[in-house]
């Protein structure tokens, strides 16, 4: 039996039919860009995530650096602001920052949950720190509290980088994108809310931060020939929400699907050469990653390799051990470098049968030295 990562094939497969309308309504519309499918995908995103505002935008780094380019507008933030982010991230939330004239300050993970440490932020903090860029990473939420309440304590913006934990939400129901002052996602086609290219989104409560954003992905435009502001031209597609707005009606359904997998893999995984993931049992988790440690990275993902399972590491080269920024390399990132050695992901996703599942299980366990 073959075990893919994800089979994205199979996850779409299952919106054929409501996929062709999609294309042969968006089509015959004439209307490709900036139409009535964005807006309603735009309604029906932002009422999912309880923001008053979401703006479609071309991708996850996208929405990110246009957040910050919004508060570098609002007067909120300036170049030369440092930002505090999590070291163990995918490197668009860093370089997101950069693009913005910024400053990141990397900041550790707990080794537990893999999100930021906050005995480490409390640490990297200094006066000239405006924000935090909390990661919800692997799918599980920062914790919300202790992150409002240090945001509070020093008075910094709080962002969230939602992209992989689209419908996660904390034990006062609020969801990934409504916690902090705004939020991006997204919807690349891995995602838990993935489309059928790139894509992302911006959620706010903010009215100002929303029309700049809506400025700022299209040439900094107020109607078709005034621009306000220097922008870019980073639109999510009509097709692309189109087929965002049906797959967003299955998003907690698929959710609750990935936390049954995982709640398996956490019951049913025995090996004492590993050591599996945190999880609260609560719907803080969207399981985008089920990663587990081991000090046998390398030999696990053979041997899953060898029983047709393909398993990943996210991520095998720390931010900071990036070819470039070469002047990070002697940063001291203990436990970011522990985890890039000892991470491995296994398949996890909606589409996967009891019998893949119950393969996967039975190869972890099975694995020795
Ligand atoms: C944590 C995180 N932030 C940002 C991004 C960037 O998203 P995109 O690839 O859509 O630009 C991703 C996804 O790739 C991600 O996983």
């Amino acid at each position: 039996m073959t075990v893919p990562f994800i089979d994205l094939q199979l996850i779409n497969s299952r919106f054929e039919k409501p996929f062709q309308k999609g294309w042969s309504d968006v089509m015959s519309s004439g209307r490709y860009i900036l139409g009535d499918q964005l807006t309603k995908f735009e309604i029906d995103f932002a009422s999912y995530c309880g923001t008053k505002f979401a703006i479609g935008v071309g991708s996850g780094l996208d929405a990110l650096s246009l957040i910050f380019q919004s508060y570098i507008h609002l007067g909120q933030l300036k170049p030369g602001d440092k930002i505090l982010v999590p070291s163990h991230t995918y490197i668009a939330s860093v370089m997101s920052i950069l693009k913005c004239g910024l400053i990141p300050v990397l900041v550790e993970p707990n080794i537990e949950t893999f999100n930021i440490d906050f005995i480490d932020l409390e640490s990297k903090y200094t006066p000239e720190v405006k924000a935090v860029l909390a990661v919800h990473l692997y799918g599980q939420l920062v914790d919300s509290e202790s992150l409002l309440s240090f945001c509070k304590k020093y008075d910094l913006l709080c962002i969230e980088d939602a992209a992989q934990a689209h419908g996660a939400q904390n034990c006062k129901n609020i969801k990934a994108g409504h916690i902090g002052s705004a939020a991006a996602f997204s919807f690349y086609p891995t995602k838990n809310l993935g489309a059928l290219g790139d894509g992302g989104a911006v959620t706010t409560d903010n009215k100002e931060l929303a029309e700049l954003v809506r400025q700022l992905r299209d040439y900094g435009r107020i109607n078709r020939s005034e621009s306000v502001v220097f922008g870019t031209n980073s639109r999510l597609d009509e097709i692309q929400a189109y087929f965002l707005s049906i797959k967003l009606k299955s998003l907690d359904f698929d959710n609750e699907n990935r936390r049954k997998i995982a709640s398996r893999y956490l019951k049913e995984i025995e090996n004492p050469l590993i050591e599996l993931p945190f999880y609260s049992e609560q719907k803080d988790h969207v399981w985008h990653i089920f990663a587990l440690r081991s000090n046998y990275q390398r030999k696990i993902i053979h041997h899953l390799d060898n029983n047709g399972i393909t398993a990943m590491v996210h991520y095998p080269i720390p931010i900071h051990r990036q070819q470039v920024f070469t002047h990070w390399v002697d940063l001291n990132l203990p436990i970011t470098d522990h985890i890039s050695r000892t991470e491995v992901s296994l398949p996890i996703s909606p589409v996967m049968t009891t019998d893949q599942v119950d393969h996967v299980i039975s190869a972890v366990n099975s694995f020795t030295l």
